[in-house]
């Protein structure tokens, strides 16, 4: 059975590109990923199909109205097939927690997704208070749609479905998987630009290569994530590796 992401937004076009496009697109092809955009504006009553309206008490900028939201929503939910289960209604929102790796894979495990995309200023609180399940933010910065948001959660969210990726190792090596970022990768040529591929990659032993690329994985985490490495679960062989890398960068 597909996974299925339903998603509630004023610029249905917006998706067209990304979803024909990569992995995402394949999987859609090969029918293991489902999505439905639906446009809210179809679900407006007013003859000139308004969406949105003036803040009460005044201020800048308009706010969508509830009514098309809650339709639109409603609608698609009394016609979803059972198996589909109850879906999560998501509102994006930079209000909302804030979404990462678990929150993906926790995602992953629902069959089929709402996805509500704000513009303006944003939706009517009665939105997030009596129809959303969940919040979500992609990050501490504010967009001007839920577009780009709800596509960075279907992306996410679809990597954990089993047979969007080819190659399920990636999912076990790939940065957070594992709590730490992934270590450097390289393909040919062997030498560019006279900078050498490091020759460890090159030797063929794979248990000097897995060490190697643990190795990174911890320094470049330590480097730049330092708040990770407080939470990842490391063996004793990391702890061993990362006094090496500390003692490297003089720590
Ligand atoms: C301009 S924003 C509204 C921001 C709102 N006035 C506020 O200050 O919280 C319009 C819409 O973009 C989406 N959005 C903006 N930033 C987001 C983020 N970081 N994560 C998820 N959605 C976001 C939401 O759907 C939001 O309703």
């Amino acid at each position: 059975m597909p996974m299925r992401f339903d998603v509630f937004t004023i610029f249905p076009e917006w998706f067209e590109t990304p979803l024909k496009c990569s992995l995402l697109g394949k999987a859609i092809e090969r029918g293991i990923i489902e999505v439905y955009c639906h446009n809210i504006r179809d679900y407006a009553e007013e003859k000139h199909k308004v969406v949105d309206d003036y803040p009460y008490g005044g201020g800048a900028g308009m706010v969508m109205k509830p009514e098309p939201i809650f339709s639109a929503v409603e609608h698609v939910l009394a016609e979803l097939s059972p198996e589909y289960g109850k879906p999560p209604i998501i509102l994006l929102s930079p209000q909302g927690r804030v979404f990462n790796h678990e929150v993906a894979a926790e995602l992953s495990q629902h069959r089929c997704i709402f996805l509500i995309c704000g513009h303006y200023e944003g939706v009517d609180e009665r939105v997030r208070e009596h129809l959303a399940t969940d919040e979500i933010s992609v990050g501490d910065y504010v967009l001007s749609g839920g577009e780009p948001a709800a596509m960075v959660v279907i992306d996410a969210v679809s990597r954990f479905v089993p047979g969007v990726l080819g190659n399920r190792e990636s999912l076990l090596s790939e940065s957070f998987a594992n709590g730490l970022l992934e270590h450097p990768q390289y393909t040919r040529p062997r030498v560019f630009r006279g900078w050498e591929v490091p020759s460890v990659l090159l030797s063929g032993n794979h248990k000097a290569i897995w060490r190697w690329r643990r190795k990174e994985a911890l320094r470049r985490t330590m480097i730049r994530r330092p708040d990770l490495i407080e939470k990842a679960k490391l063996s004793d062989e990391d702890l061993k590796l990362l006094e090496e890398v500390k003692a490297e960068l003089g720590r």
